[in-house]
């Protein structure tokens, strides 16, 4: 019977806590005033450290609606102190604009100018994004002027950003697409 003892212990796994069922990051950081279309993606953070800069995927003003359809922001990535680069949905417009980084520290805050719904007209969703930075500096991104922006989002109360998840439109039949609609970000200690 004695070698069923270290099949049954391996059954009953490690005996130190799983720190794999522990989300990795303390709180989550929303705003109010995000669009309404489109499904979330995958929650990305930085393998190590914090995010201390940020870059967005833009499509620039196409005209006027009926011949051109414009999404405005189509992602956003964040830099990471450890020199990764991650994001998560992504829409297909637009180019990658120039990153906006806190030079000697942290990203703890955000807000979305978001344009609102537009009745018989080209919906745009997000229009740009700022950050602040640990030092209270506040970073806009290279986003279009569509739309207001809304209140800031809480601060990381420790730590700073670590990762984000953002709500993307999958393209459209139909020709008014808004690609970029929410944002989420997370904090780490
Ligand atoms: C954006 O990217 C596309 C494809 O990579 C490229 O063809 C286009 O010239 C770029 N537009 C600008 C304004 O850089
Ligand atoms: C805070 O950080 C910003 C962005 O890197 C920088 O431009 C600014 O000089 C810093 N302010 C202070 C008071 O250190
Ligand atoms: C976040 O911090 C800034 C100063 O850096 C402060 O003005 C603001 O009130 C804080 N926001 C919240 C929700 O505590």
């Amino acid at each position: 019977m004695h070698w069923l003892l270290p099949a049954i212990l391996s059954l009953l796994g490690p005996c130190c806590p799983q720190a794999s069922g522990a989300p990795p990051y303390d709180s989550v950081l929303t705003v109010p005033n995000g669009g309404p279309w489109g499904s979330w993606g995958q929650m990305q953070f930085c393998p190590s450290g914090y995010a201390k800069g940020f870059e967005l995927k833009v499509q620039p003003y196409q005209g006027f609606w009926l011949f051109g359809d414009d999404t405005a922001l189509n992602g956003i990535r964040l830099l990471c102190t450890d020199g990764t680069v991650v994001e998560s949905s992504v829409g297909c417009w637009g180019n990658w604009t120039e990153a906006q980084v806190c030079s000697s520290n942290k990203l703890v805050s955000f807000s979305l100018r978001v344009e609102r719904w537009q009745y018989l007209s080209d919906n745009t969703a997000v229009n740009n994004v700022r950050f602040t930075c640990s030092n209270g500096t506040q970073l806009e991104g290279w986003g279009l002027a569509g739309g207001h922006y809304g209140p800031w989002s809480g601060n990381c109360t420790s730590g700073a950003i670590c990762g984000l998840q953002t709500k993307v439109q999958q393209p459209q039949r139909k020709w008014d697409n808004t690609a970029l609609n929410d944002m989420r970000v997370f904090c780490c200690q």
